[in-house]
Protein backbone atom coordinates (compact mmCIF):
# COMPACT_ATOMS: atom_id res chain seq x y z
CA UNK A 1 0.00 0.00 0.00
CA UNK A 2 0.89 3.48 -1.05
CA UNK A 3 2.17 5.52 2.19
CA UNK A 4 0.53 8.80 2.29
CA UNK A 5 0.68 11.57 4.78
CA UNK A 6 -1.82 14.22 5.33
CA UNK A 7 -1.68 16.77 8.04
CA UNK A 8 -2.52 20.13 8.28
CA UNK A 9 -3.14 23.68 10.72
CA UNK A 10 -5.79 26.61 10.71
CA UNK A 11 -4.52 29.64 9.58
CA UNK A 12 -5.50 31.98 12.19
CA UNK A 13 -2.41 33.05 13.28
CA UNK A 14 1.92 32.46 12.79
CA UNK A 15 2.59 29.20 14.63
CA UNK A 16 4.46 28.59 17.59
CA UNK A 17 6.53 26.70 19.18
CA UNK A 18 3.66 24.04 20.59
CA UNK A 19 3.14 23.63 16.77
CA UNK A 20 6.67 23.29 16.24
CA UNK A 21 7.35 20.23 18.92
CA UNK A 22 3.85 18.74 18.76
CA UNK A 23 4.19 18.41 14.89
CA UNK A 24 5.60 20.35 12.76
CA UNK A 25 9.27 19.19 14.04
CA UNK A 26 7.93 15.25 13.14
CA UNK A 27 6.73 15.92 9.76
CA UNK A 28 9.54 17.76 8.48
CA UNK A 29 11.57 14.57 10.47
CA UNK A 30 8.70 11.94 8.42
CA UNK A 31 9.75 13.81 5.45
CA UNK A 32 13.38 13.41 5.32
CA UNK A 33 13.07 9.56 5.99
CA UNK A 34 11.78 9.43 2.05
CA UNK A 35 9.42 6.47 3.23
CA UNK A 36 6.21 8.16 2.41
CA UNK A 37 5.04 8.18 -1.48
CA UNK A 38 3.01 10.98 -0.88
CA UNK A 39 3.14 14.05 1.34
CA UNK A 40 0.24 16.55 1.72
CA UNK A 41 0.40 19.45 4.40
CA UNK A 42 -2.69 21.35 4.34
CA UNK A 43 -3.80 25.07 5.21
CA UNK A 44 -6.89 24.47 6.08
CA UNK A 45 -8.59 27.91 5.61
CA UNK A 46 -12.36 26.47 5.28
CA UNK A 47 -12.12 24.85 8.51
CA UNK A 48 -10.80 28.17 10.16
CA UNK A 49 -13.93 30.12 8.55
CA UNK A 50 -16.06 27.89 10.74
CA UNK A 51 -15.46 29.97 13.59
CA UNK A 52 -14.31 32.99 11.71
CA UNK A 53 -16.94 33.94 9.31
CA UNK A 54 -16.95 37.51 10.13
CA UNK A 55 -12.95 37.94 9.49
CA UNK A 56 -11.80 36.16 6.36
CA UNK A 57 -9.42 38.88 5.76
CA UNK A 58 -7.82 37.73 9.25
CA UNK A 59 -7.77 34.44 7.68
CA UNK A 60 -6.94 35.20 3.97
CA UNK A 61 -3.60 36.71 5.90
CA UNK A 62 -2.68 33.87 7.92
CA UNK A 63 -2.05 31.57 5.23
CA UNK A 64 0.87 33.53 3.84
CA UNK A 65 1.98 33.25 7.30
CA UNK A 66 1.49 29.87 7.70
CA UNK A 67 2.91 29.02 4.66
CA UNK A 68 6.26 31.02 5.68
CA UNK A 69 6.32 29.09 9.04
CA UNK A 70 5.83 25.83 7.33
CA UNK A 71 8.66 26.43 4.04
CA UNK A 72 10.95 27.97 7.41
CA UNK A 73 10.79 24.92 9.45
CA UNK A 74 11.94 22.44 6.53
CA UNK A 75 9.20 21.54 4.93
CA UNK A 76 10.04 21.34 1.40
CA UNK A 77 7.88 21.53 -1.51
CA UNK A 78 9.98 19.21 -3.65
CA UNK A 79 9.15 16.51 -1.37
CA UNK A 80 5.88 18.17 0.28
CA UNK A 81 2.39 18.90 -1.21
CA UNK A 82 1.14 21.96 0.35
CA UNK A 83 -2.60 22.85 -0.24
CA UNK A 84 -4.75 25.41 0.71
CA UNK A 85 -8.38 23.79 1.60
CA UNK A 86 -11.21 25.53 0.11
CA UNK A 87 -9.16 25.41 -3.72
CA UNK A 88 -9.97 21.80 -3.54
CA UNK A 89 -13.89 21.92 -3.74
CA UNK A 90 -14.10 18.06 -3.73
CA UNK A 91 -13.57 18.23 0.10
CA UNK A 92 -16.78 20.06 0.95
CA UNK A 93 -18.72 17.63 -1.61
CA UNK A 94 -17.15 14.19 0.64
CA UNK A 95 -18.46 16.09 3.65
CA UNK A 96 -21.65 16.70 2.41
CA UNK A 97 -21.40 12.76 2.05
CA UNK A 98 -20.02 11.75 5.29
CA UNK A 99 -22.35 14.00 7.06
CA UNK A 100 -25.19 11.01 6.62
CA UNK A 101 -23.11 8.46 8.85
CA UNK A 102 -22.19 11.07 11.49
CA UNK A 103 -25.16 11.51 14.23
CA UNK A 104 -25.28 14.90 16.38
CA UNK A 105 -24.87 12.83 19.55
CA UNK A 106 -21.71 11.46 18.22
CA UNK A 107 -20.04 15.24 17.78
CA UNK A 108 -21.42 16.34 20.78
CA UNK A 109 -19.46 14.03 22.48
CA UNK A 110 -16.37 14.83 19.82
CA UNK A 111 -14.23 15.72 23.20
CA UNK A 112 -12.25 18.50 21.00
CA UNK A 113 -15.34 20.16 19.74
CA UNK A 114 -16.97 20.12 23.28
CA UNK A 115 -13.56 22.01 24.36
CA UNK A 116 -13.47 24.88 21.55
CA UNK A 117 -17.62 25.07 22.41
CA UNK A 118 -16.83 25.68 26.02
CA UNK A 119 -13.23 28.32 25.16
CA UNK A 120 -15.05 29.97 22.74
CA UNK A 121 -18.13 30.73 24.97
CA UNK A 122 -20.31 29.37 21.77
CA UNK A 123 -22.91 27.27 24.19
CA UNK A 124 -25.88 27.05 21.96
CA UNK A 125 -24.95 29.73 19.19
CA UNK A 126 -22.67 27.14 17.42
CA UNK A 127 -22.48 27.59 14.07
CA UNK A 128 -23.49 24.60 12.26
CA UNK A 129 -20.32 24.74 10.06
CA UNK A 130 -17.86 24.83 12.77
CA UNK A 131 -20.18 22.15 14.56
CA UNK A 132 -19.34 19.68 11.94
CA UNK A 133 -15.59 20.48 11.47
CA UNK A 134 -14.86 17.18 12.51
CA UNK A 135 -16.85 15.53 9.94
CA UNK A 136 -14.79 17.75 7.34
CA UNK A 137 -11.55 17.39 8.70
CA UNK A 138 -12.40 13.06 8.06
CA UNK A 139 -12.39 14.47 4.21
CA UNK A 140 -9.37 15.92 4.14
CA UNK A 141 -7.72 13.25 5.34
CA UNK A 142 -9.51 10.56 3.34
CA UNK A 143 -10.15 12.84 0.31
CA UNK A 144 -5.57 12.10 0.23
CA UNK A 145 -5.58 8.38 1.43
CA UNK A 146 -3.87 9.24 4.08
CA UNK A 147 -2.49 6.16 5.71
CA UNK A 148 -0.36 8.37 8.57
CA UNK A 149 -1.70 11.39 10.18
CA UNK A 150 0.80 13.53 12.45
CA UNK A 151 -0.66 15.74 14.33
CA UNK A 152 -0.15 17.77 18.28
CA UNK A 153 -2.48 15.24 20.73
CA UNK A 154 -5.38 17.62 20.76
CA UNK A 155 -6.48 16.16 17.13
CA UNK A 156 -6.39 12.40 18.31
CA UNK A 157 -10.78 12.82 18.44
CA UNK A 158 -10.89 14.08 15.42
CA UNK A 159 -8.87 11.03 14.22
CA UNK A 160 -10.96 8.30 15.87
CA UNK A 161 -14.15 10.24 14.44
CA UNK A 162 -12.50 9.86 10.67
CA UNK A 163 -11.90 6.35 11.11
CA UNK A 164 -15.52 5.42 12.22
CA UNK A 165 -16.48 7.47 9.05
CA UNK A 166 -14.62 5.35 7.43
CA UNK A 167 -15.77 2.02 8.97
CA UNK A 168 -19.08 3.31 8.60
CA UNK A 169 -18.76 4.25 4.68
CA UNK A 170 -16.82 0.80 4.07
CA UNK A 171 -19.50 -1.18 5.76
CA UNK A 172 -22.60 0.47 4.26
CA UNK A 173 -20.61 1.40 0.37
CA UNK A 174 -18.37 -1.30 0.18
CA UNK A 175 -14.66 -1.24 0.74
CA UNK A 176 -13.51 2.27 -0.25
CA UNK A 177 -11.67 4.52 2.01
CA UNK A 178 -8.53 4.46 3.40
CA UNK A 179 -8.08 3.94 7.17
CA UNK A 180 -5.54 6.18 8.71
CA UNK A 181 -3.20 6.26 11.23
CA UNK A 182 -2.24 9.24 14.01
CA UNK A 183 1.78 9.71 14.55
CA UNK A 184 2.28 11.40 17.78
CA UNK A 185 5.90 12.55 19.03
CA UNK A 186 7.39 10.41 21.16
CA UNK A 187 8.59 12.47 23.97
CA UNK A 188 5.85 13.35 26.30
CA UNK A 189 6.73 17.25 26.83
CA UNK A 190 6.08 17.79 23.16
CA UNK A 191 2.42 16.38 23.22
CA UNK A 192 1.16 19.37 24.66
CA UNK A 193 3.54 22.32 25.68
CA UNK A 194 1.84 24.59 28.16
CA UNK A 195 1.56 28.36 27.36
CA UNK A 196 5.09 30.30 29.20
CA UNK A 197 1.93 31.33 31.92
CA UNK A 198 1.98 27.74 32.53
CA UNK A 199 -1.47 27.47 31.32
CA UNK A 200 -2.52 23.79 29.64
CA UNK A 201 -2.68 25.24 26.20
CA UNK A 202 -0.66 27.28 24.36
CA UNK A 203 -2.97 29.24 22.29
CA UNK A 204 -3.03 32.69 20.18
CA UNK A 205 -6.24 33.90 22.24
CA UNK A 206 -4.52 33.08 25.60
CA UNK A 207 -1.43 35.36 24.68
CA UNK A 208 0.61 32.83 25.89
CA UNK A 209 2.69 31.39 22.81
CA UNK A 210 6.39 31.76 21.82
CA UNK A 211 6.11 32.28 17.91
CA UNK A 212 8.28 30.75 15.49
CA UNK A 213 9.11 33.98 14.08
CA UNK A 214 9.33 35.98 17.21
CA UNK A 215 12.74 37.95 17.60
CA UNK A 216 15.83 37.00 19.90
CA UNK A 217 15.32 39.84 22.44
CA UNK A 218 11.62 38.95 22.10
CA UNK A 219 12.01 35.14 22.66
CA UNK A 220 14.45 36.30 25.68
CA UNK A 221 11.62 38.26 27.53
CA UNK A 222 9.44 35.83 26.92
CA UNK A 223 11.06 33.11 28.91
CA UNK A 224 12.55 35.02 31.39
CA UNK A 225 8.95 36.00 32.30
CA UNK A 226 7.62 32.00 32.32
CA UNK A 227 5.94 31.01 35.23
CA UNK A 228 7.81 28.38 37.29
CA UNK A 229 7.43 26.75 40.80
CA UNK A 230 5.24 29.17 42.76
CA UNK A 231 6.58 27.89 45.85
CA UNK A 232 10.32 27.94 44.45
CA UNK A 233 10.54 31.75 46.53
CA UNK A 234 14.43 31.59 47.53
CA UNK A 235 17.63 29.83 45.55
CA UNK A 236 17.88 27.39 48.86
CA UNK A 237 14.37 26.15 48.63
CA UNK A 238 13.50 23.09 47.43
CA UNK A 239 11.91 23.14 43.57
CA UNK A 240 9.25 21.48 41.89
CA UNK A 241 10.31 20.21 38.37
CA UNK A 242 7.17 17.97 37.68
CA UNK A 243 4.63 20.63 35.97
CA UNK A 244 7.20 23.55 36.14
CA UNK A 245 6.68 25.18 32.82
CA UNK A 246 10.40 25.77 32.24
CA UNK A 247 11.67 22.03 32.84
CA UNK A 248 8.88 20.84 30.33
CA UNK A 249 10.14 23.24 27.53
CA UNK A 250 13.81 21.99 28.53
CA UNK A 251 11.94 18.35 28.29
CA UNK A 252 10.82 19.16 24.88
CA UNK A 253 13.89 21.22 23.37
CA UNK A 254 17.14 20.65 24.83
CA UNK A 255 19.98 18.04 24.12
CA UNK A 256 23.20 16.69 25.43
CA UNK A 257 24.85 19.68 23.43
CA UNK A 258 23.17 22.23 24.68
CA UNK A 259 24.65 21.21 28.16
CA UNK A 260 28.23 21.52 26.52
CA UNK A 261 27.52 24.50 24.74
CA UNK A 262 25.61 26.79 27.24
CA UNK A 263 25.76 25.02 30.54
CA UNK A 264 28.98 22.82 30.95
CA UNK A 265 28.98 22.29 34.74
CA UNK A 266 25.71 20.09 34.78
CA UNK A 267 26.37 17.13 32.23
CA UNK A 268 22.66 17.07 31.34
CA UNK A 269 18.95 17.67 32.22
CA UNK A 270 18.43 14.82 34.95
CA UNK A 271 21.54 16.62 36.77
CA UNK A 272 20.24 19.83 36.11
CA UNK A 273 16.54 18.70 37.85
CA UNK A 274 18.54 16.97 40.77
CA UNK A 275 19.94 19.91 41.55
CA UNK A 276 16.38 22.23 41.36
CA UNK A 277 14.45 19.61 43.75
CA UNK A 278 17.60 19.57 46.00
CA UNK A 279 17.52 23.37 46.59
CA UNK A 280 19.96 26.15 45.51
CA UNK A 281 19.49 26.72 42.02
CA UNK A 282 17.57 29.36 41.02
CA UNK A 283 14.76 30.38 38.37
CA UNK A 284 16.71 32.77 36.70
CA UNK A 285 20.19 30.63 35.82
CA UNK A 286 17.49 27.71 34.25
CA UNK A 287 15.78 30.25 32.31
CA UNK A 288 18.59 31.64 30.82
CA UNK A 289 19.47 28.19 29.55
CA UNK A 290 15.94 27.32 28.34
CA UNK A 291 16.76 30.66 26.19
CA UNK A 292 19.77 30.05 24.92
CA UNK A 293 18.45 26.57 24.11
CA UNK A 294 15.29 28.00 22.43
CA UNK A 295 17.70 30.89 20.23
CA UNK A 296 19.51 28.08 18.83
CA UNK A 297 16.91 26.11 18.14
CA UNK A 298 14.38 29.22 16.32
CA UNK A 299 17.58 31.43 14.93
CA UNK A 300 17.81 28.90 11.56
CA UNK A 301 13.77 28.62 11.86
CA UNK A 302 13.66 32.45 11.68
CA UNK A 303 16.74 33.17 9.14
CA UNK A 304 15.03 31.08 6.47
CA UNK A 305 11.73 32.62 7.15
CA UNK A 306 13.19 35.82 6.02
CA UNK A 307 14.67 34.40 3.00
CA UNK A 308 11.32 32.95 1.89
CA UNK A 309 9.59 36.50 3.30
CA UNK A 310 11.75 37.85 0.54
CA UNK A 311 10.52 35.25 -2.29
CA UNK A 312 6.73 35.94 -1.55
CA UNK A 313 5.89 35.05 -5.43
CA UNK A 314 7.57 31.90 -5.22
CA UNK A 315 5.77 30.99 -2.17
CA UNK A 316 2.21 31.89 -4.01
CA UNK A 317 3.59 29.55 -7.02
CA UNK A 318 4.24 26.81 -4.44
CA UNK A 319 0.80 27.03 -2.88
CA UNK A 320 -0.66 27.27 -6.17
CA UNK A 321 0.96 24.43 -7.68
CA UNK A 322 0.44 22.36 -4.04
CA UNK A 323 -3.56 23.29 -4.77
CA UNK A 324 -3.80 22.24 -8.34
CA UNK A 325 -1.66 18.87 -7.89
CA UNK A 326 -3.82 18.25 -4.47
CA UNK A 327 -6.79 18.75 -6.37
CA UNK A 328 -6.65 15.95 -9.10
CA UNK A 329 -6.03 13.39 -5.77
CA UNK A 330 -9.08 14.55 -4.15
CA UNK A 331 -11.12 14.40 -7.43
CA UNK A 332 -9.91 10.70 -7.97
CA UNK A 333 -11.18 10.03 -4.79
CA UNK A 334 -14.46 11.56 -5.16
CA UNK A 335 -14.99 9.56 -8.06
CA UNK A 336 -14.58 6.09 -6.21
CA UNK A 337 -17.12 7.73 -3.71
CA UNK A 338 -19.22 8.40 -5.56
CA UNK A 339 -19.19 5.01 -7.48
CA UNK A 340 -19.76 3.38 -4.51
CA UNK A 341 -22.56 5.38 -3.44
CA UNK A 342 -23.73 4.65 -6.96
CA UNK A 343 -24.21 7.87 -7.25
CA UNK A 344 -21.87 8.37 -10.74
CA UNK A 345 -25.37 8.42 -13.27
CA UNK A 346 -23.22 9.52 -16.19
CA UNK A 347 -19.84 7.68 -15.55
CA UNK A 348 -21.45 4.27 -16.27
CA UNK A 349 -24.14 2.57 -17.94
CA UNK A 350 -26.98 3.26 -15.65
CA UNK A 351 -29.16 0.39 -16.88
CA UNK A 352 -26.59 -2.15 -15.32
CA UNK A 353 -27.17 -0.76 -11.77
N1 LIG B 1 -7.85 20.68 13.02
C1 LIG B 1 -6.48 20.95 12.71
C2 LIG B 1 -6.02 22.07 13.65
O1 LIG B 1 -6.83 22.70 14.29
C3 LIG B 1 -6.27 21.38 11.29
C4 LIG B 1 -6.68 20.37 10.27
C5 LIG B 1 -7.64 20.51 9.32
C6 LIG B 1 -6.11 19.06 10.09
N2 LIG B 1 -7.73 19.41 8.59
C7 LIG B 1 -6.84 18.50 9.00
C8 LIG B 1 -5.12 18.33 10.74
C9 LIG B 1 -6.59 17.19 8.58
C10 LIG B 1 -4.87 17.03 10.29
C11 LIG B 1 -5.60 16.47 9.24
O2 LIG B 1 -4.86 22.36 13.71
Amino acid sequence: MKQVILTGDRPTGRLHVGHYVGSLKERVALQNTGLYDEIYIMIADAQALTDNAEHPEKVRQNILQVALDYLACGIDPSKSTILIQSMIPELTELTFYYMNLVTVSRLQRNPTVKAEIQMRRFEASIPVGFFCYPISQAADITAFRATAVPVGEDQMPMLEQCREIVHKFNMTYGETLTDPQIVLPQNQACLRLPGIDGKAKMSKSLGNCIYLSDEPDVIKSKVMSMFTDPNHLRVEDPGKVEGNPVFIYLDAFCRPEHFAAFLPEYENLDALKAHYSRGGLGDVKVKRFLNEVLQAELQPIRERRKEWEQRLPDVYEILKAGSMAARQTAAKTLRDVRHAMQIDYFSDEMVNR
